[in-house]
């Protein structure tokens, strides 16, 4: 077991700056961090809010749950941090009887700390369990569905998440070498279907990064969950995504481009019928990279792209 606390592996938020200020708390304001992790952004938001400014964080992973509470324990009661996915996120504002809110905060992916929580099976460095669930008491985890898909479905889903082009050679291995129990003997398959490493990146990254956003269903929820927090936010609200990898980024491009849009009738369509209205202005017409700095401190933060929209 290796259990992990703030200060062993602390999980360094990305773009920080950035973000705060995009979503300028206020000490009026109340605002939602729905991906809390070590809740680096949330103290952030509690930070510049003070004295009075409120904050719900919630998490999927109960282990980053009991982090965030434990650092947002200086902030009392403006700090709520819940276990949930932030697909409820309406419901727990209704339950804590608060109305619209003043900013949004999601940051995608997988945190620092689960990845070196090797018990988590996030990660292909580690002999571990396969189960890479950000809520490890629920859902199948990456043994059911390695062991479980066919051939062809799990072809689709390292090609799909991963943008693996070895990806029908992978899933063909996967298969004839069913069933599977840990990373490492996952790990050592794809590396031989893939047959070489191209330089600095383990052949396995693509394979496991496609497995871990198939068992999250990461993509979908995403998308499921945008226009819905759009609706919680006050007017002059603002929401800010942050993704880490294309297949995200261009996701949260179109579903913001989207809600920004009076109509979304197709293009061949001459006369509007969708009844659509704009919900949002976009912030950032191209998305805020880290600075070369940031990098330098935290490399995983190279790919990180922060999108954000006000709403009308
Ligand atoms: C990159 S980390 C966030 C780091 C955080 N901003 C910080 O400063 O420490 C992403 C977090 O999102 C959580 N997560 C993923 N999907 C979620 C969902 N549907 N609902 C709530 N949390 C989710 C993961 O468990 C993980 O802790």
């Amino acid at each position: 077991m290796n259990a992990v606390t703030e200060a062993s592996t602390p999980h360094r938020p990305v773009l920080y700056q950035e973000t705060i200020e995009y979503l300028a708390p206020k000490s009026s304001g109340r605002y939602i961090d729905c991906t809390a992790g070590a809740g680096g952004h949330s103290s952030g938001i509690l930070e510049v809010s003070s004295p009075n400014g409120q904050l719900l964080a919630i998490d999927l992973d109960p282990t980053a749950v009991g982090l965030t509470r434990e650092r947002l324990l200086p902030y009392g009661k403006r700090a709520i941090v819940v276990h949930d996915s932030y697909l409820n996120a309406a419901r727990i504002l209704q339950q804590l009887g608060w109305d619209l809110v003043d900013g949004i905060l999601m940051d995608l992916g997988v945190s620092s700390m689960q990845l070196d929580q090797e018990e988590r099976g996030f990660s292909f460095r580690h002999e571990a369990p396969l189960d890479m669930r950000f809520d490890p008491t629920s859902g199948p985890t990456a043994a059911d569905l390695v062991n479980k898909l066919s051939e062809k479905d799990l072809a689709d889903v390292i090609w799909r998440y991963g943008e693996e082009r070895f990806s029908r050679r992978i899933a063909q291995k996967i298969v004839s070498n069913r069933p599977f129990q840990t990373t490492s003997q996952l790990a050592d398959v794809v590396r031989s279907a893939v047959g070489h490493s191209s330089g600095r990146i383990d052949p396995a990254t693509r394979t496991f990064q496609a497995i871990r956003i198939a068992v999250n269903d990461e993509l979908k929820t995403v998308e499921q969950a945008i226009p819905s927090l759009i609706e919680l936010l006050k007017p002059g609200g603002r929401f800010a995504v942050i993704s880490f990898h294309s297949l995200e980024d261009r996701l949260i491009k179109q579903a913001f481009k989207r809600e920004s849009r009076d109509c979304v009738c197709p293009p061949e369509q001459p006369i509007c019928t969708c009844g659509h209205k704009a919900s949002v202005k976009i912030l950032t017409p191209r998305p805020i990279s880290p600075s070369l700095e940031e990098i330098e401190a935290n490399p995983r933060a190279r790919s990180a792209k922060l999108r954000v929209v006000e709403k009308k």
